[in-house]
């Protein structure tokens, strides 16, 4: 989850890297460093804390250099201080690395380096990697090669990067496992890397994704990829479609707020190409699905993590009533362990924004051990989780980079939609009438999306009645319960305010005790199939003091009776309604955010991309 970014060329690696390292901030922001090779020694500036304190060191002690890597550091093992701070350098101060991941056996390497006499600077696990190539290096073996046997010691999921001073004209990088994911960008007579494309996007769109236990050599020509055992690759460049610009704040304050408005072109672009209105057909050629298969399915397990969990949780419905194919939601993390019951005619289905989260990743090597296919629905481009999916759709948002996910929630809740209506089609569910009335709803979702967007003046108002408030629940039914879930999580995540989604069923089985004045209760109540349902909780709330916040449908008289205050929504079908219902709480927790005064894009202890278990 730390970002990390290197440069090699003509050109100053300091302003590329820090820039690089802006963008990749999302990724962990407790710490920033930097190498870089000036006149041929290694210069290091490092500091806790985000990247500005980073910025004001170097402004403070310049460094130069045509070739360098930076990181930003999302802490496993040492506290968020200076000395645990990448890039890490060795006894010798000819090395230094950056690190993404956790050295598993790092107990055991650290105890078998300090008998040989090795001193450690640091509490990170990181240190050992390089007192490891340390250890290889002499006059005989270059760097290459030291990194080679180190890394073959390394448990765990790992983006390593790695310079020399000895050897000033070369960046060696390399990729273990699942979780560390490295891009290789190629320029004209320079070369960038990084853990993400945002780094690399406004130098080249020119790529390589490095595979699990592969090593790459860089020098500004161009590279050379071998596997961990040294035996020589060859490489595929890619060119990724991605808009630099699309990654820039614009004239929004924070990227959360622009990616919040963004819902109206990534709703549509979701649905663009994919969708004929006209004979209701749904298209998703990546996902790789015959007639045939579609028919053998017996089960679906939708896996994923935070946001993308919430987002499974609406499929499950979704595929339920659209397909009557039993489908089940499982958290990555709790899948892997369980030994579930999946086999040739199971599909294991992730969502994940980044397709790096660690534990949805081992959750699609356990469908796929158990000789589940793999399907998954991702955002990030070429990331692993689409990789070794046999068949994918890709979330057609642009890079997110506020930390809390907005658009690549609402993205996959119209491609769970799209998929069930393609299923049900295959297997001869629905017939071509009900296919372009489902397919048609599709339709309305980017309009009804920026009419919700356009109501954020009232939504700020209901925001200013709650902005200090301790606690909140957030109560749905049905397919908007994950809306409720999903809510609550953001509000949580981004104002630090206790907050829980709750199934407003199960009020009446504990939470209503903690209905008071001081408890708001957000009840998800548009005029949908659990419409009344909702109404009969909200009476409950009120008839103990409670005050309600309501998202109900336009024009629902009976709500604004009833409601202390209303985020209004606009009519929309049912089964779509959840994309259009979490709007308004996007919107709130960011706006609850901002009048508190805290890191919107960046909250505490968080990461975007989570490749750690
Ligand atoms: C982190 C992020 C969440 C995200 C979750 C899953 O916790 O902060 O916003 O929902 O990871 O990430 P993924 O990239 O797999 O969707």
């Amino acid at each position: 989850m730390c970002g990390i970014v290197g440069y090699i060329g003509p050109r100053d690696a300091t302003p590329i890297i820090l820039s690089g390292l802006k963008r990749l901030e999302y990724r962990g922001y407790d710490s920033a460093g930097l190498a870089v090779i000036q006149n041929s020694s290694i210069e290091v500036r490092r500091d806790a804390g985000k990247l500005e304190r980073l910025v004001s060191l170097v402004e403070k002690e310049p460094v130069q250099g045509k070739l360098g890597i930076g990181h930003t550091r999302w802490a496993t093992h040492g506290e968020p201080n200076a000395r645990n701070a990448h890039p890490h350098m060795g006894t010798t101060g000819e090395v230094v690395l950056v690190h993404n991941g956790i050295v598993e056996n790092f107990l055991e390497l650290r105890d078998e380096l300090a008998t040989e006499g090795v001193e450690f600077h640091s509490d990170t696990d990181t240190e050992v990697i390089v007192h490891l190539v340390e250890r290889y290096l002499s006059t005989e073996i270059g760097l290459e090669e030291a990194a080679r046997k180190a890394l073959r010691h390394l448990r765990g999921h790992h983006g390593i990067v790695l310079i020399s001073s000895k050897e000033p004209d070369k960046i060696v990088a390399a990729r273990i496992g699942n979780a560390g994911g490295v891009v290789v960008g190629f320029g004209e007579g320079e070369m960038f890397l990084a853990s993400d494309l945002p780094a690399i996007l406004e130098h080249t769109r020119d790529v390589v994704f490095l595979e699990s236990r592969q090593m790459a050599v860089i020098t500004e020509d161009g590279m050379d990829l071998q596997t961990l055992n040294g035996e020589k690759l060859e490489h595929e460049i890619h060119t990724v479609a991605w808009d630099p610009v699309a990654a820039e704040k614009g004239e929004y304050r924070h990227f959360m707020h622009k990616e919040i408005h963004e819902q109206v072109r990534s709703t549509t672009d979701t649905i663009a190409g994919r969708v004929d209105f006209e004979s209701g057909e749904v298209r998703l050629p990546h996902l790789n699905l015959s007639k045939e298969f579609a028919q053998q399915i017996e089960k679906i397990v939708v896996i994923a993590c935070g946001t993308a969990s919430y987002a499974a949780m609406v499929g499950k419905i979704l595929i339920e009533r659209i397909v009557r194919l039993p489908t089940e939601v499982d958290i990555a993390s709790e899948f892997r362990y369980r030994d579930p019951i999946v086999d040739e005619n199971t599909v294991v289905l992730a969502i994940s924004q980044s397709g790096e989260t660690a534990d949805t990743l081992a959750a699609m090597a356990a469908g796929r051990e158990r000789g589940a296919k793999l399907w998954s629905i991702v955002n990030a481009i070429g990331s692993q989780a689409m990789r070794i999916s046999d068949g994918y759709i890709s979330m057609q948002t642009g890079p997110e980079i506020g930390v809390a996910s907005t658009k690549a929630y609402t993205a996959p809740l119209i491609d769970l939609y799209m998929l069930a209506v393609l299923l049900a089609d295959l297997r001869g569910v629905i017939d071509k009438k009900q296919r372009r009335e489902l397919v048609a709803e599709l339709r309305h979702v980017p309009d009804l999306v920026g009419q919700c967007l356009q109501r954020e003046p009232d939504i700020q108002k209901v925001a200013e009645v709650l902005r200090d408030t301790s606690h909140c629940l957030y109560l749905g039914r049905g397919i908007n319960m994950p809306t409720a879930y999903e809510g609550a999580l953001k509000l949580k995540e981004l104002s630090y305010i206790h907050a829980e989604g709750y199934p407003a069923g199960e009020m009446k089985h504990g939470p209503i005790a903690l209905v008071e004045e001081d408890m708001p209760v957000v009840a998800i109540a548009p005029k949908d199939p659990w419409y009344e349902k909702m109404i009969s909780q909200i009476e409950q709330t009120k008839a103990r003091g409670g005050m309600v916040v309501a998202v109900a449908t336009d024009g629902d008289e009976l709500i604004s009776t009833l409601a202390d205050l209303v985020l209004w929504v606009p009519q929309v079908n049912w089964m779509l309604s959840p994309a259009i219902t979490v709007i308004p709480l996007q919107i709130l927790a960011y706006q609850i955010a901002v009048m508190r005064g805290l890191d919107v894009d960046q909250p505490r202890n968080l990461a975007k991309s989570v490749t750690v278990e």
